[in-house]
């Protein structure tokens, strides 16, 4: 079933002038209405359903396992929750990674269904036949590089990337050939900054980085991880806004506290 589809303020071409302008492009996860609301509501640029929802929406261990229906799911209640933001669609692990036609069918049911702007891709040349297919079908596409997790098992940890020349040398290669293939934008995962610094100057798409350094176009975080949802996970480039796991703990054990000691509800909260 086919949704309604709006152009919104913050379009493709509005990212490519923000880079000409030298201006900062500001992008958050978001998986459902309410926090979208808050995100759009704030001023964000591009909202990303990420397919991180795995991790901090169903608690898998790695963003595997999550469903083309599911991430469906999400965005659709992404895109409700949103106004002015893009609205980016992470492609789930394995739709773009075979027959270009499956990746195609799988972006065309992301876009028809939810709504959304655009779609994000994980990986470089390999994922080219896909990524140009559905560039060519009119829908913008996203890439993703560096710390890539889907990729997980096979870079056995998610460790800093592209430390070496040749893991270098290739992401190099990898953004020029996404640059060439006409991807709008794209997010750089956990490289060091000079190499993210020398990318962002190299490509005339805008770049997100996330673990990359201060010199990317534009900067993006997991929402949960920098409202301080997650107490455990602190990794080096992720800075805290908030303590929201202090306050929403508390906040359940004093309710909790509350029912159990009879003050809630009180007389202003029923009916007699
Ligand atoms: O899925 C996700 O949240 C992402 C960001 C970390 C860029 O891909």
């Amino acid at each position: 079933m086919s949704v309604e589809s709006k152009v919104r303020a913050v379009t493709t071409s509005a990212l490519a002038e923000m880079k000409a302008r030298g201006e900062k492009i500001s992008m958050l996860t978001s998986y459902d209405y309410t926090m979208a609301k808050i995100v759009d509501g704030a001023g964000i640029d591009i909202i990303l359903v990420g397919d991180s929802a795995a991790n901090v929406m169903a608690g898998y261990s790695t963003t595997l396992p999550i469903t083309l229906d599911e991430m469906i799911y999400h965005a659709k209640s992404v895109v409700r929750g949103s106004e002015r933001a893009f609205v980016v669609v992470d492609m789930p692990f394995g739709t773009c990674s075979g027959d270009e036609r499956v990746a195609l069918e799988s972006a065309i049911r992301i876009m028809k269904e939810t709504g959304a702007d655009g779609v994000k891709i994980e990986g470089g040349e390999e994922m080219l036949p896909s990524i140009k297919k559905i560039i060519a079908a009119g829908i913008p596409v996203m890439g993703h590089l560096g710390l890539t997790p889907q990729s997980i098992h096979q870079l056995g940890g998610y460790g800093l990337r592209a430390k070496e020349d040749a893991e270098a040398e290739k992401l190099l290669r990898d953004a020029r050939l996404l640059d060439e293939a006409g991807c709008f934008a794209m997010v750089m995962e956990k490289i060091p900054a000079s190499l993210a610094a020398r990318v962002t100057r190299e490509v005339k798409m805008p770049t997100i980085g996330i673990g990359a350094g201060a010199e990317c176009d534009g900067q993006v975080l997991v929402v949960h991880d920098m409202l301080g949802m997650n107490k455990g996970f602190k990794p080096k480039f992720l800075r805290r806004y908030a303590d929201l796991h202090t306050v929403m703990t508390e906040a359940v054990e004093h309710y909790i506290s509350d029912v159990r000691e009879g003050s809630y509800p009180n007389a202003d909260e029923q009916w007699q």
